[in-house]
């Protein structure tokens, strides 16, 4: 016979299943926390962890995003200093990491988040040894080679989030500059992720806020500026746009 709870209530929304889209975040800082946001706001994940070393502040995170579930996709959100909660994740997003003291490049931190990666990149490997790992501690290029050497995993696993900021800062200087949408400005900035790469911004923006320019005003001769090939009167993708851009620049 049915009992009353099951007389009484009906499923209207499955639990979500806990397995294939598991990530980890280490380091709850301010970058870390961003992401975690942004992955559940995204509905990346149905489950998340999260580590740090520091307790306190990794259980208050964890509270303030399982007080949000209700708004998202009823992830499964834990949090430990132990990285055995971390075993099986798909995706392991490392953010952990000093930060730059006053008058420090990001360079200057390779040793401090060197050391700090010897603790957490062979643990995170040893829990979920068919992660992805993301790399996003800075100086990010330096320390993804050191994450790949630490963890032995294929160079295909191991990945950093290089000039992404960058790009995405790139894109919104030029729509301010056109006064279009940032959704709407392609481009990418190239090189490393750190103070070396302001030079090759400059450069780049303004040859990319020149074409961008172009294309706005004359798409035809745009496309003769950038390639002669592609100046056929064929609506081009703003992704071939910028490919073109870039090639461009490349050969320049
Ligand atoms: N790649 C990029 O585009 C980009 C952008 C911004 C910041 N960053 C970098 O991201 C990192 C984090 O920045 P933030 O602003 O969040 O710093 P933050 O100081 O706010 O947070 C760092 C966190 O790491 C934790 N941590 C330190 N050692 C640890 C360890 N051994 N194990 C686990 N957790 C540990 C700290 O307790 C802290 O919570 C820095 O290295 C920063 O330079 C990279």
């Amino acid at each position: 016979m049915a009992s009353l709870k099951n007389k009484l209530m009906n499923t209207v929304i499955e639990p979500m299943s806990h397995g294939r889209s598991k990530v980890t975040v280490v380091g709850v800082g301010q970058v870390g926390m961003a992401c975690a946001f942004s992955l559940l706001a995204n509905g990346v994940s149905n489950e998340l962890v999260l580590v740090d070393v520091m307790a306190d502040k990794l259980k208050g995170e964890m509270l303030d995003l399982q007080h949000g579930t209700a708004f998202v996709k009823n992830p499964k959100i834990d949090a430990s200093t132990d990285y055995a909660a971390t075993a099986n994740s798909s995706v392991c997003v490392v953010t952990a990491g000093a930060r730059q003291r006053e008058g420090e490049t990001r360079l200057d931190l390779v040793q401090r988040n060197t050391d700090i990666f010897k603790g957490i990149i062979p643990q995170l490997v040893k829990y979920s040894p068919d992660a992805v790992l993301l790399i996003v501690s800075n100086p990010v290029d330096i320390l993804t080679y050191v994450a790949w050497k630490l963890s032995g995993l294929p160079k295909n696993r191991v990945i950093g989030s290089g000039t992404n900021l960058d790009s995405a800062r790139f894109r919104f200087l030029l729509s301010q500059k056109l006064n279009v949408a940032s959704t709407s400005c392609h481009g990418w900035i190239i090189g490393e992720h750190g103070d070396t790469s302001g030079k090759l911004p400059k450069i780049f923006l303004n040859l990319h806020t020149f074409m961008t320019h172009v294309y706005m005003t004359d798409k035809n001769s745009f496309l003769s500026v950038i390639s002669p090939r592609e100046s056929r009167n064929v609506p081009l993708s703003a992704n071939q746009i910028s490919i073109a851009i870039s090639h461009h620049v490349k050969h320049k």
